[in-house]
């Protein structure tokens, strides 16, 4: 049996990051009474690349991933974009307000097969924020080969997550691509899309990455892909996050239906290869 009700969740604090976007903090609420013990427990298992419904009363409900996982206060981020009404009420919300959210759900990123690897991360636009959490994650664990990023958007204005990447500079190679880099004058930004910047990142891992991992516009993340399966790497090996509506997220009502599998169970992570068989982007 599923449970579909929301705990309720206390907005901890904000800031503005990137358009028309904000970077957010929740933590579940009640905790300090001591009653909801198994609800922290469910929610510190959560993985990097699942997702929690947010649930706005009276307005409807919203699937974000996790940019920060729950810690042992039950705190944990997300990087909302302003869309429609769920995300237009979240914003409208004040520091303290208590909401609700369900979850986690769904696949995350296949965190055990990074060990030792060479790891290759590319996140476009707001899909950086599936990445944000494992890129923390293997930085803090070291636990991997090789690590570089590669963050591409349009314009200075969508740029996102700007105090995070600044971190991640000091531990990995970070390739900030922007098509648009009017405002820019960070030498450190290359103008381009991610199709453009590959054959330099690809030519700095020295040889193959073993492992891609990806978020973002589906049209960059095919674009992308194919680019790689021709380099040599194996569809396997290439791993996207992708997204559909949703409504359960639970696999009952349909709505995020991808051939004969749920994006909100099967998914939001699938290999490029089980993409291709889907047919599920381009
Ligand atoms: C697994 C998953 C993880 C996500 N993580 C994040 C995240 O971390 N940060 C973030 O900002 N957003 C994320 N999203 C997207 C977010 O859930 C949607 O933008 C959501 O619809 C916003 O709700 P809303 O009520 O504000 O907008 P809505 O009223 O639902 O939508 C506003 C407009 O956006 C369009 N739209 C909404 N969602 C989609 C979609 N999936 N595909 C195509 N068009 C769409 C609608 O058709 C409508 O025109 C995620 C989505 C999924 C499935
Ligand atoms: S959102 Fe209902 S089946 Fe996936």
């Amino acid at each position: 049996m599923f449970n579909m009700t929301p705990v309720p969740i206390e907005v901890v604090d904000f800031y503005d990051d990137g358009q028309d976007t904000r970077h957010y903090h929740f933590r579940l609420h009640g905790l300090e009474n001591g009653v909801e013990k198994e609800t922290l427990s469910a929610w510190q298992k959560a993985q990097s690349g699942q997702f929690f419904m947010l649930s706005l009363p009276g307005v409807g409900e919203a699937p974000f991933t996790f940019t920060e996982l729950p810690n042992e206060q039950g705190k944990f981020g997300a990087l909302v974009r302003q869309m429609g009404s769920v995300t237009h009420a979240l914003f409208e919300c004040a520091v303290g307000d208590i909401i609700g959210a369900r979850g986690p759900f769904g696949k995350g990123w296949p965190m055990a097969a990074m060990a030792d690897q060479r790891i290759l991360i590319i996140g476009g636009g707001c899909g950086i924020a599936p990445l944000a959490s494992v890129i923390n994650e293997l930085i803090e664990t070291q636990n991997y080969r090789q690590l570089e990023v590669i963050y591409a958007t349009r314009n200075s204005a969508t740029l996102m997550l700007n105090p995070e990447r600044a971190r991640w500079r000091h531990f990995i190679p970070l390739f900030n691509v922007v098509e648009d880099t009017a405002g820019l004058s960070d030498p450190d930004y290359y103008q381009g899309t991610v199709l453009g910047l590959l054959p330099t990142v690809l030519h700095s891992f020295g040889t193959q990455p073993d492992l891609v991992l990806m978020a973002g516009p589906e049209a960059m993340m095919e674009a992308a892909a194919e680019y790689l399966v021709a380099y040599g790497i194996q569809p396997d090996a290439i791993n996207l996050s992708i997204e559909r509506r949703m409504h359960c997220a639970v696999g009952l009502c349909g709505h995020c239906y991808l051939q004969d599998r749920y994006v909100c169970t099967d998914g939001p992570t699938f290999t490029w290869a089980d993409i291709r068989q889907y047919q599920a982007v381009g």
